[in-house]
């Protein structure tokens, strides 16, 4: 699997480090506030174990599960909701954890649910913010590392299912996409 891989963007190191970071931030920012931590899977399951160890907060965690890339390298323009949150959201200050914002339409889906379930306060941190790839206008409010405009696999990212198990993200070797 790691032979697949052409180059590392970000090291186990960097993503730690990144981690690390983002969590002193977040304990200050969410010291009163107890919020619902919201993990997107399945791509954002490692990035969020990392960080909400770094949240010395009072925190609940939920999950829900969206996909629209379907394993591909190219977003269908459709979410679908493929498993919903246990927590009742009305009222309560929502923490969104993503890997990755690309072309927005995720989050875009993720927000309008949470508001239509009347949210108090809704912010967003992801590891990967790839403005580039930005379709609807959204922002994250905590970001790990801006991603360059290209495919990447690892650390919960995948292509057609595999390599979220990489301790790193990286950028697949051309001919993995026409092998497999
Ligand atoms: C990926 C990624 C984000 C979303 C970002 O999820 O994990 O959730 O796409 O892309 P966008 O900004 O263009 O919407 P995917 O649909 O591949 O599902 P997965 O997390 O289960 O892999
Ligand atoms: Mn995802
Ligand atoms: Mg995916």
């Amino acid at each position: 699997m790691n032979n697949d891989i052409e180059r590392v963007l970000y090291s186990r190191d960097d993503i730690s480090k990144a981690a690390h970071r983002l969590g002193q931030q977040l304990t200050e920012d969410y010291k009163d506030k107890k919020p619902v931590v919201i993990s997107v899977l399945k791509g954002a399951i490692l990035f969020t174990v990392d960080v909400i160890k770094e949240m010395d907060v009072y925190a609940e965690l939920d999950f829900i599960d969206v996909s629209s890339y379907h394993g591909g390298t190219e977003s269908s323009g459709k979410i679908d909701l493929l498993h919903d949150l246990s927590t009742e959201i009305s009222g309560r200050n929502i923490l969104i954890i993503e890997d990755i914002i690309d072309t927005g339409r995720t989050l875009k889906y993720l927000i309008d649910l949470l508001k239509q379930r009347n949210a108090a306060e809704i912010k967003v941190c992801t590891l990967l913010d790839k403005e580039d790839g930005r379709l609807i206008d959204v922002k994250a409010d905590y970001i790990g590392f801006a991603v360059p405009n290209e495919f990447v696999v690892g650390y919960g990212l995948d292509y057609k299912e595999l390599y979220r198990n990489l301790p790193y993200v990286g950028v697949l070797k051309p001919e993995v996409y026409t092998d497999k």
